[in-house]
């Protein structure tokens, strides 16, 4: 039983593990999980090397180490690469922490939440490894979801199966931005860089936004390259309907939210601005606010918020997951 002995083992290797890890120094990372009054990983997420042990600290009160994606922070993922330490019960008076190691295979982000009650859905007690650019969103995910998993009978079922061959040599990313939902109306982050031939994939969260693209000019007004539409989501919605759009060059893209007032109050984003120049990220933002902001009162009422959850259907978000990719080998 994992909570009497302090550390015990149970190895999962990639198949690959022995052939990738170069010769390099490796370092022990230490997070602690929970504490009094703690319901969050610390640190909440780690940059980590091929190779490091990072080593979590079991403090109070009664967490788990549960593998998620990062299109779905607060549920455990599902067959391959999936772990789940179990439930591990810490007393108030205790002093001596159980602990956990999880071995890091490749450089890939592992995305990681505790499933007890409401710990990842309430209190946005995720953690990353090598989050990149994403560790915002799926923090701001997770705290947008009501889809917490506390049922965990399938997440430990699969624990000790074998990761598979992560042998995907792909360069290209996805970048997870979240619109709107309890950060507000803003897209989460606002501003990122992208390569050519990597994806931006935006997932709507409550209330009813939009992603158009805009000029630096005129940041409220479509320059007609792209529109998803008004997506309208319901604040208790499980399912957050996505839309993607392809890096194709570095030119800047911006973007703005339709709805009425949104862009006015700053619900502007942009991908490979150049901050240090003229045309950077806060002055496109203050130009919006400026061009279209209070002074110019919308007549549309903000009708944005849908308590019969009116949905459109959840597309899928499956770029996102299949990037999560299985890299890791967890000691428990
Ligand atoms: C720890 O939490 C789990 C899930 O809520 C619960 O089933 C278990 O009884 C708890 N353990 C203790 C000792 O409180
Ligand atoms: C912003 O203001 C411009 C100029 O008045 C207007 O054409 C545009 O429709 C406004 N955009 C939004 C989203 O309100
Ligand atoms: C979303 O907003 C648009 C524009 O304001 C509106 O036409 C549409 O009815 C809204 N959808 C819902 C379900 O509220
Ligand atoms: C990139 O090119 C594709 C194919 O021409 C196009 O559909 C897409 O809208 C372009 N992406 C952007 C951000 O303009
Ligand atoms: C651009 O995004 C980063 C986080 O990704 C944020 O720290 C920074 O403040 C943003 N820039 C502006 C001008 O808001």
């Amino acid at each position: 039983m994992f909570f009497q002995s302090k550390l015990s083992t149970i190895t999962v290797l990639s198949c690959l593990s022995l052939a990738v890890i170069p010769v390099a120094r490796t370092a022990t990372i230490q997070v602690t999980v929970g504490g009094p009054g703690v319901l969050a990983y610390t640190p909440d997420h780690v940059q980590a090397n091929v190779g490091d042990v990072i080593q979590f600290a079991f403090k109070q009160k009664n967490h788990t180490i549960t593998r998620s994606s990062l299109a779905s922070p607060c549920s455990p993922l599902q067959g391959e690469g999936a772990f789940d330490s179990g439930f591990v019960p810490v007393a108030d008076d205790e002093t001596d922490f159980p602990l956990a190691q999880l071995t890091v295979r490749d450089t890939n982000p592992i995305w990681i939440y505790c499933r007890q009650a409401n710990h990842c859905s309430a209190n946005g007690m995720v953690f990353a490894v090598n989050p990149g650019n994403d560790f915002e969103a799926f923090k701001a995910a997770a705290t947008g979801s009501s889809a917490a998993s506390s049922a965990g009978a399938s997440a430990s079922a699969t624990s000790t199966s074998a990761a598979p061959n992560p042998s995907t040599t792909s360069t290209s990313a996805d970048h997870l931005v979240v619109v709107g939902g309890t950060a507000g109306n803003i897209y989460t982050p606002s501003n990122i860089t992208a390569q050519p031939g990597d994806t931006v994939t935006f997932q709507f969260h409550s209330k009813n936004h939009t992603v158009t693209s805009s000029t630096f000019a005129n940041p409220c007004s479509p320059n007609g390259k792209f529109s998803s539409g008004f997506m309208a989501v319901s604040p208790d919605a499980t399912n957050f309907p996505t839309f993607t759009i392809q890096i194709n060059d570095t030119q800047p893209i911006w973007v703005y939210c339709q709805q009425a007032g949104h862009c006015g109050q700053g619900m502007v984003f942009s991908v490979n601005a150049v901050e240090s120049g003229p045309n950077n990220f806060g002055a496109f933002k203050d130009k919006a606010i400026q061009l279209n902001g209070t002074a110019a009162a919308p007549s549309a009422p903000p009708s944005t918020d849908t308590q019969n959850g009116a949905l459109l259907p959840a597309r899928s978000a499956g770029v996102i997951v299949a990037l999560a990719g299985v890299v890791a080998g967890m000691l428990l």
